[in-house]
């Protein structure tokens, strides 16, 4: 049976409260097995898939998770549309903490990932296209729906792929703020590749839990695991109309 939208929780969201009638999938894939189980049900009455990215305990960090899998374990569930949830930092004016944000382009600083379908031996070697690496018609869908739903999101941006676990200095921030970078998050790459090398629509919508470093009104601010999660929990609260908003198109 066809999913309408899979949903991949990142840092802070790890479970899609109004999903009904809910049964766990972890199909095996060539690449391994995903993050946890993918929690299938009926959201706003069409059939939606959710994955924690980084397990429902949270116990994978960014580099360690198996974003092949995830990605192909939600397109065997048929899956073709989905819709990956990012915590991230804010870097420019107007991405401050609590904003809602769909970016459009990215830049990739992670290294040492599995990037590509193509990385064994004998797998066909693939170029695919990657100048907008959101989908367009995702992403027109996502800011629809929260006109629609009356949710506030910036609807453009950058968003910057690092490596992780750790923060960001704040001289690599203001690097990335030179690249253009709006956001920065830790999860965004190889996800995004990887969903196009596999053909899925695939938007980002960025959470933005805190000013990265050094970027915020007081440059000498620490970021606490308690401040992300906090501004996490309060930028969710428009998401459950949008998802129902964009259900509903
Ligand atoms: N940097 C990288 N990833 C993040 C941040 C950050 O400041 N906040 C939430 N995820």
């Amino acid at each position: 049976m066809s999913v309408e939208l899979a949903v991949i929780g990142g840092t802070g969201v790890y479970a899609l409260g109004e999903l009904a009638d809910v049964e766990a999938q972890q199909p095996v894939t060539k690449y391994g097995a995903p993050s946890g189980p993918i929690r299938v049900g009926t959201y706003a009455g069409s059939r939606v898939a959710f994955l924690a990215r980084h397990g429902e305990g949270h116990s994978i960090p960014p580099h360690k998770i198996n974003y092949r899998a995830n990605l192909a374990a939600l397109q065997a569930i048929g899956a073709t549309r989905v819709l990956a949830l990012n915590t991230v930092g804010g870097i420019t004016e107007g991405f401050g903490p609590r904003v809602l944000a769909c970016p459009d382009q990215l830049i990739d600083y992670t290294w040492g990932r599995i990037s590509t379908l193509s990385e064994e031996p004998g797998s066909e070697v693939l170029h695919v296209d990657f100048g907008d690496p959101y989908t367009p018609s995702l992403r027109k869908a996502v800011i629809d729906a929260a006109a629609r739903a009356g949710v506030a999101l910036v609807e453009t941006g950058c968003y910057g792929a690092t490596q992780g676990p750790r923060l960001e200095t704040k001289a690599e921030i203001a690097r990335m703020r030179r690249d253009g970078c709006d956001l920065v998050g830790m999860t965004g790459m190889p996800e995004a590749g990887l969903a196009r090398e596999l053909g899925l629509d695939y938007a980002c919508l960025g959470i933005v839990a805190n000013w990265a470093a050094g970027a915020g009104p007081d440059v000498d601010e620490v970021i606490t695991l308690q401040d992300v999660l906090d501004n996490v929990a309060a930028a969710m609260d428009g998401v459950p109309r949008l998802l129902r908003a964009l259900l509903d198109a």
